[in-house]
């Protein structure tokens, strides 16, 4: 998604806004663009293409201590040079309109719902437009409303606008930048007599760990050496400064090829960070939620993408152990349908980066019903971790790939302490060898790593292959749906999963012997049946990629194609299962040449509906 980054303090702003465009790329985005004030004059510079094309265009500007920057993911308009950030007014003397007029500079995340409308009502007094994009309908509103104060004209603007805004603006009439919010996340860094502006802490983090979060219909108003905050009727708003808990090295590679592949390594590491704290020498689980769930009698969880197949791994977690009813939705459909949903019902949202649109929308509409809402977030101070009623933080550090991979396992192990403790609030008592077998959980995915050279062996086997099945059934149904979304999101080979009893109601009629399946077949409940359906498949030629509990030699008839894992209990599986489907995902988009860390057409953060 777009990224924004905006400077005012004493340094030279170019290298500092492209270091943050470079910081926030991770994001996804087509095109860049920067745009500098300097002694009342606006220069720009933008691409189609990488920010280290832009880098050389913007480090030729004359020297500015002001700026604003952007990455830009296409929503309204093909990517390129003309749709990139900074848009314009109209530049003085081109039309007689606005011949008096300042230059304006805009940079916008976000979706203007009723650009359409606004363009022609500008377009009718004059107004010239050189984009597709919605965005560029920003620029010219605030030239039209400008009469000496620029923060003036950005709030007549903005109240025209119907949809969702993060945006920096430059005037070159004023030595300040004003950023406004809302729907999309703005945060302010705080240096000494300096000061930055992201749409993402990430980018602000190498810069200072000061921050202050602000919220929707809040603006900045950044001048030398200072800031202010306001809300859009003009009245001072109060804020703490918080701090960023994450450290600048914990964005570097630190030797891995790539973010994806330095994140799959850490997960040991994420997951005791997500236990840590959370099970006392009694083994109570101990997480600070502040809802009665006696009054609660069902529970829906809410998620997109990696977070939904963690959110179905919950679903039989918490039914399983603590006996309550739960229904998962997708985020984006549970906002446009009229949810059944509110008191004495509990919305658990869960989201690595706290900004999805769609998740944040969810969250608002259930606590308008009046449900209780609780959080399951990795970044500490985003958008749905200040809003829902209570949270449990991942502490997984920053996931910077856009596969996820360790926020996923550290999201299972957050609902696997949940399930406990909602069983604990209900009187169940948990065995302690159940928490023994927790406590083992970060050496167990330890040891699945170290499968990494032989599953590279596999991908070199099939990363020609077009097309992929993942099969599993019961808790490792999500975790084939997971393995499916990691091949087909970095390698771009289509790929299924299905919960491998379904298979013989439509998809095996896709198998044949250029289609490789993966059973995710370790030693559960349903290990059984699961084998009967490994045997379907290769009665009909189809390639067996089959994942084991270690020491299972049953299979080795049906293929030569074996993964095994530790054993450990079913609850934990899903978590240590998906650790080689990570990793075969991985060697094979590495093997095909893609960049795993920048995905085309994805974006790491789905701010936009
Ligand atoms: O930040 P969130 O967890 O809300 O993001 C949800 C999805 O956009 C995300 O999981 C996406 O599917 C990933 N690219 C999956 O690897």
């Amino acid at each position: 998604m777009c990224g924004i980054i905006a400077y005012f303090g004493k340094k030279n702003v170019a290298p500092i806004l492209i270091d943050g465009l470079k910081k926030l790329e991770y994001r996804g985005y087509d095109s860049a663009g920067v745009c500098l004030l300097n002694n009342g004059k606006l220069q720009s510079a933008k691409v189609k293409g990488r920010v280290s094309e832009l880098e050389k265009l913007a480090l030729g500007l004359n020297p500015a201590n002001i700026g604003i920057a952007h990455t830009r993911w296409a929503t309204h308009g093909e990517p390129n040079e003309v749709n990139a950030h900074p848009h314009f007014g109209c530049p003085a003397g081109r039309d007689p309109a606005t011949r008096d007029k300042p230059e304006i500079a805009v940079v916008h995340n976000g979706i203007i719902e009723n650009y359409s409308a606004l363009k022609e009502i500008l377009e009718r007094e004059g107004h010239i437009f050189v984009s597709k994009t919605d965005s560029e309908v920003l620029s010219h509103l605030i030239e039209k409303f400008y009469d000496g104060n620029l923060e003036n004209a950005v709030v007549k603007a903005l109240k025209l606008v119907e949809g969702t805004f993060g945006i920096a603006v430059l005037c070159s009439k004023e030595n300040k930048i004003v950023v406004a919010r809302k729907g999309s996340p703005i945060v302010l860094g705080v240096g000494e007599e300096e000061n930055i502006v992201a749409s993402d802490a990430v980018a602000v983090l190498p810069f200072t760990k000061k921050v202050v979060y602000i919220n929707d219909n809040e603006m900045i108003v950044l001048t030398e050496g200072n800031y202010s905050i306001k809300n859009f009727e003009g009245q001072a708003v109060e804020k703490v400064i918080d701090e960023i808990k994450w450290t600048a090295t914990e964005i570097e590679k630190k030797g891995f090829k790539h973010f994806m592949l330095k994140e799959i390594f850490e997960q040991p590491n994420a997951i005791e960070n997500t236990l840590r704290g959370r099970i006392d020498s009694e083994n109570k689980i101990k997480l600070s939620i502040d809802i009665d769930f006696n009054l609660i009698k069902r529970i829906v969880i809410v998620a997109c993408g990696t977070s939904w197949h963690s959110a179905l791994i919950g679903k039989y977690l918490i039914e399983k152990l603590a006996g309550f009813s739960v229904d998962v939705d997708y985020a984006s459909e549970f906002r446009y349908r009229n949810p059944i949903i509110g008191t004495g019902d509990l919305l658990l949202v869960i989201s690595q980066s706290g900004e999805t649109a769609d998740a944040l929308a969810a969250l608002r509409e259930a606590k308008a019903k009046g449900a209780k809402t609780l959080g399951i977030i990795n970044v500490v101070g985003s958008t749905i971790s200040r809003e829902v009623d209570s949270g449990i933080y991942l502490h997984a550090g920053p996931e910077i790939g856009v596969a996820s991979t360790k926020a996923f396992s550290c999201q299972v192990t957050a609902l696997l302490l949940l399930a406990l403790y909602l069983a604990q609030q209900k009187g169940k008592v948990i065995s302690k060898e159940f928490f023994d077998d927790i406590r083992d959980l970060p050496q167990k995915v330890e040891e699945t790593l170290k499968q990494s050279d032989k599953i590279l062996l596999l991908a070199e086997k099939f990363e020609d292959s077009k097309n992929f099945i993942y099969l599993g059934r019961g808790l490792n149904f999500p975790v084939a749906l997971e393995g499916a979304l990691k091949l087909k999101e970095i390698s771009y080979i289509h790929a299924e999963g299905y919960p491998a009893a379904e298979m013989k109601h439509g998809p095996i009629a896709l198998v044949d012997s250029e289609m490789p399946v993966v059973f995710i077949a370790t030693k559960d409940s349903t290990y059984s049946k699961i084998l009967s359906n490994m045997e379907e498949v290769h009665a009909r030629g189809g390639q067996v990629i089959a994942l084991l509990s270690e020491t299972d030699n049953s299979v080795s008839n049906l293929t030569e194609n074996i993964i095994m894992v530790p054993k450990c209990r079913e609850e934990l599986m899903p978590i240590i299962n998906t650790v080689p489907l990570q990793l075969l995902a991985y060697h094979i988009a590495n093997l095909k040449g893609i960049d795993v860390d920048k995905p085309k057409n994805l974006a790491k953060s789905v701010t936009v509906e």
